[in-house]
């Protein structure tokens, strides 16, 4: 019986990522040329024999320049005969627009899924920012996290406590706690007057303490800052904010240090200078449990 060769094709966005699963899966890279024409536009050619052969394509879908290079690369497995297509999405771009907030909008994070599924079986994602946008691929869609690798890491770091933003990232920041064994909290936002809103722990005191904010993703920073601010307001010892996807935009890293932050961590489905984390470990897990 001839065994079947997983192939894994790492797009530009993903290259440490589809390195790290090769070696973690112990699979191999396909051999791929890529270049930009004169005008920009993105040329992708396989060059391994893939027919009839499971690939997994590895890319996050941010920037926008990487959803057209994604939708190239799932276009030549498919012609090249592959037979199952597993696209992997560290960051999935356009996730934060997941309904009309307005008239007249489009549902971007719909959009996007819908074409990623028109060549995938299967859909894997880091961490999304909510549960119902694996519904919008018309393909089985899952999701892996990143937190329990974010927490082996600030395990290294004797947290005292780790913190969600707000209330809706509870449930990451209790995982977390639970791995790196400490307690764990939220911020509360309480309302002084007409204009002051204050923030902080809701039942720990943040007093000569090294705290961990964690959350799904930093964009500008803005959210993280305010939370910063307020915790060394309130005499904590050292504050380091993490995050699944760094996406640090609109001067976010000087945001954020200039609020006191002692150490800012994010995974690598944004590599950046901040990623310290990996996400290949949960995704070929998922990987692996799919395809039972
Ligand atoms: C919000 O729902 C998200 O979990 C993040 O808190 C938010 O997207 C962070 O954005 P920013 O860094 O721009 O405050």
């Amino acid at each position: 019986m001839r065994v079947k060769i997983m192939f894994i094709l790492g797009g530009t966005s993903a290259r440490t990522i589809a390195e790290d699963i090769s070696k973690e899966l112990q699979q191999p890279l396909i051999e791929v040329t890529y270049k930009r024409f004169p005008d920009d536009e993105f040329y992708v050619r396989i060059l391994d024999d893939v027919k009839g052969e499971d690939v997994l394509i590895i890319q996050t879908t941010y920037p926008d320049t990487k959803i057209v290079e994604l939708l190239l690369m799932q276009d030549a497995a498919y012609e090249a005969g592959a037979d199952e297509i597993t696209v992997a999405l560290p960051y999935f771009g356009y996730s934060r627009q997941d309904k009309k907030f307005e008239n007249g909008e489009p549902i971007s994070a719909r959009a996007i899924a819908e074409h990623i599924s028109l060549h995938a079986d299967y859909v894997i994602t880091v961490d999304p920012h909510k549960d119902h946008l694996l519904d919008f691929f018309n393909v089985p869609a899952y999701s892996c996290s990143a937190v329990v690798e974010i927490a082996k890491y600030l395990k290294e770091k004797d947290v005292d406590f780790v913190l969600a933003p707000d209330k809706g990232a509870k449930k990451r920041a209790q995982q977390a706690a639970g791995i790196i064994d400490c307690e764990y909290d939220y911020m509360e936002k309480i309302r002084i007057d007409g204009t002051t809103i204050k923030i902080k722990p809701k039942n720990l005191d943040a007093k000569n303490k090294n705290v961990a904010i964690i959350d799904d993703i930093i964009s500008t920073g803005g959210t993280m800052a305010k939370s910063i601010r307020e915790l060394k307001k309130q005499g904590a010892k050292k504050v380091s904010v993490a995050c699944t996807h760094g996406l640090f935009v609109g001067g976010a890293k000087e945001k954020l240090l200039s609020a006191g932050c002692d150490e800012i961590i994010s995974t690598d489905t944004i590599e950046d200078e901040f990623s310290k984390v990996k996400t290949a470990p949960c995704i070929a897990e998922m990987f692996l449990k799919i395809s039972q």
